[in-house]
């Protein structure tokens, strides 16, 4: 049997981007449901993202989310690079006239926007399954799922993909219709969360003979690290302590002899890729955050450029039910994508300046030797590394 209901905006996903826009357009008076695949505690187990932009904070605030992240998120003004044995400052503040980052973890704040949606009566729709889209290029697009035994039906005005790379919602639009660009890096991250007072008051990324490393952290109490591994590697063959190991290996040795190590609390293996589909839009379909991007993770943008993707949807949707005014709407993929690039751009360029490729010759080695020598001999690539870091303007 199904049973239908009606709403103006269907959200597929209820991951950070689906929450923030369904959150922002509910204070708008826009009608929304969200249909996420998984229990809520599924969603909150992932350890993901933790550095935010100025930008996409701000929008937690307009989301009516951010009390918590303002209170217990930590405004930090630079981050370190090692290299060579020593570490560099890059003072964000400094370099980009005054901004700053906001260090606080992808599932606090997950948990503030359900929370929020709780607040307002927003709908959110645990355990959909089978999630399937219909006549997206049509004025009347719906979706159905099931939930136990029952299929159900929303009609809407438009749907939002916002379910992520593995998503439903990139895979309904036509092949013909869209193109996609790759890039699979040769290793992944191997993360670890633990109880722990972080090494440093702020990030450091390392570059080391033996691969890229990652301190950064969650709270004073709370630690994550992260260490480049082949992609042949599983989370079994990496015992904490030999975890802990390798990891001080790759960092100056003053800062991993005052390390405090302890057990994980959380360990994974993350690919890197790159990723677009181009347009963002197919009829009344919108594609959204990691449904539409991809970026390996070293410049933290992942979810930051999910976050200005929501900004300019956000926008539009408004000025639609509000005086029907579709020029957002029109022009959104082409003004999303502008961004996303830009992030791809950096997110690539940081990758290559950190990590060892396998395949890399002693000249490529050269080459990102001479990368950041460069970098720390000049104020302008500093500045341009710091004003990418801290996110271009949405
Ligand atoms: P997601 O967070 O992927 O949310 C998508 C949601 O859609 C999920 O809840 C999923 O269950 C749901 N869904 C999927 N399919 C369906 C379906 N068929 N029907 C209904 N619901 C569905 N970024 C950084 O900036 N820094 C990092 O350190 C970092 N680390 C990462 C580590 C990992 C392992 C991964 C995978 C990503 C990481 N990212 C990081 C990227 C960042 O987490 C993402 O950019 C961010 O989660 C994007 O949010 P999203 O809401 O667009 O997608
Ligand atoms: C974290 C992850 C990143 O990819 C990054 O660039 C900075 C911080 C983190 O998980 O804390």
């Amino acid at each position: 049997m199904t049973s239908a209901i009606r709403t103006q905006v269907g959200i597929i996903g209820g991951g950070p981007s689906g929450l923030l826009l369904s959150q922002l357009l509910h204070l708008r008076g826009i009608d929304n449901v969200v249909l996420e695949k998984h229990a809520r505690e599924y969603v909150l187990g992932r350890i993901r993202a933790g550095v935010l932009e100025h930008g996409f904070a701000e929008l937690m605030r307009e989301a009516q989310a951010g009390e918590r992240m303002d209170r217990e998120g930590q405004i930090h003004e630079g981050f370190f690079i090692a290299h060579e044995g020593g570490q560099e400052r890059i003072d964000l503040h400094a370099l980009t006239g005054g901004k700053t980052v906001m260090v606080y973890g992808q599932t606090e704040l997950t948990r503030d926007l359900y929370e929020a949606r709780d607040r307002l009566g927003g709908k959110v729709i645990h355990n959909a399954e089978g999630v399937q889209l219909h006549e997206i290029d049509s004025a009347h697009p719906s979706l159905t799922y099931r939930q136990g035994s029952e299929t159900r039906r929303i009609d809407c005005d438009f749907i939002v993909g916002c379910d992520g790379f593995h998503g439903v919602s990139r895979q309904s639009i036509p092949k013909e219709k869209i193109q996609t660009f790759e890039k699979i890096f040769p290793f992944g991250w191997l993360g670890v969360l633990s109880r722990t007072p972080p090494v440093s008051s702020e990030l450091i990324y390392a570059n080391h003979e033996r691969g890229f490393a990652l301190c950064s952290l969650r709270s004073s109490a709370l630690s994550r690290y992260y260490i480049q591994v082949p992609l042949s590697d599983t989370v079994e063959e990496w015992s904490d302590e030999r975890f802990f190991d390798e990891l001080k290996h790759r960092l100056p040795a003053e800062v991993a002899s005052s390390m405090v190590t302890g057990p994980s609390i959380e360990k994974s293996i993350a690919p890197l890729r790159s990723f677009v589909v181009e347009p963002m839009r197919y009829g009344n379909l919108f594609l959204a955050g990691d449904a539409a991007h991809i970026v390996p993770p070293t410049g933290a943008r992942g979810l930051n450029t999910a976050g200005s993707d929501i900004y300019y949807l956000y926008h539009a949707l408004v000025d639609h039910y509000s005086s029907g005014d579709d020029r957002g709407l029109e022009s959104y993929s082409s003004r999303a994508l502008g961004r996303v690039w830009k992030g791809q751009r950096f997110s690539w360029w940081m990758t290559k300046l950190l990590h060892r490729f396998p395949d890399d010759s002693p000249y490529d080695r050269r080459l990102q030797q001479t990368d950041l020598a460069y970098l720390f001999s000049s104020q302008r690539a500093l500045a341009s590394l710091a004003e990418n870091y801290v996110g271009l303007p949405f």
